[in-house]
């Protein structure tokens, strides 16, 4: 198991998932603004919103040492978003769990690097986390989103209403991915 405060980087073929960096607040902000990157989601966020994103992921890392790490493409040294672990805090009958979770900007899709960037996440899930289960979820609306769930060989296990959003509402109906610690040994 990691330490609190632990505070790990990653590093992957052209990647690089590090801590946060106070250059990161503002294109971080402008992607959660972006309404092509936000469609799956019931709204844009605020400035305030997009900052409360990085310090829960701060927060995370103290607490338990993994969290959503900022992701930086190696070659350019550009921030593109993140990727990584975290802990939801609404109430549904699968959790408490840790969530694999990624969110690009648009100029940064279809490269693979969402796919590269949670494989690593994955192995320190398992690996120096020493996690057992991980989950995935989005709006059934989402396919980029459930293709990279597919792609690190998680596993489709039910659909859910979403308990933040009302009956009708067009992101209600959510897909549920799991990955045990034995499917990705298995898919090593
Ligand atoms: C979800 C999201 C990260 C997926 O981004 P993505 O670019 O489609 O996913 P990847 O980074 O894994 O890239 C895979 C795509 O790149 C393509 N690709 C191009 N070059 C590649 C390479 N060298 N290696 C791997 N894939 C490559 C793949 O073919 C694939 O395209 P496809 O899905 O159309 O077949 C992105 O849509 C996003 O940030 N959305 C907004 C936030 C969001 O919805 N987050 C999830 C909420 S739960």
């Amino acid at each position: 198991m990691t330490a609190p405060n632990h505070r790990p980087e990653l590093i992957t073929d052209r990647l690089l998932l590090r801590q946060w960096k106070d250059s990161d607040y503002e294109p971080f902000a402008a992607m959660n603004a972006d309404p092509v990157v936000m469609e799956h989601f019931p709204a844009l966020s605020t400035r305030a919103e997009s900052d409360a994103v990085i310090e829960r992921a701060e927060a995370l890392f103290a607490e338990r040492g993994f969290g959503l790490w900022a992701v930086e493409v190696k070659e350019t040294g550009q921030f593109i978003g993140f990727t990584g672990l975290a802990v939801p805090r609404f109430e549904a009958h699968f959790l408490p769990a840790v969530e694999i979770g990624w969110r690009l900007a648009k100029d940064a899709w279809g490269n693979g690097y969402a796919t590269e960037a949670a494989r690593a996440s994955l192995a320190y899930a398992f690996g120096p986390a020493g996690l057992e289960e991980l989950v995935s979820f989005t709006a059934t609306t989402n396919k980029p989103s459930q293709r990279v769930m597919e792609r690190i060989g998680m596993t489709h296990a039910e659909d859910f209403d979403h308990p933040r959003l009302p009956a009708g509402h067009r992101l209600q109906r959510h897909v549920l991915y799991r990955i045990s610690r034995a499917q990705w040994e298995s898919s090593q």
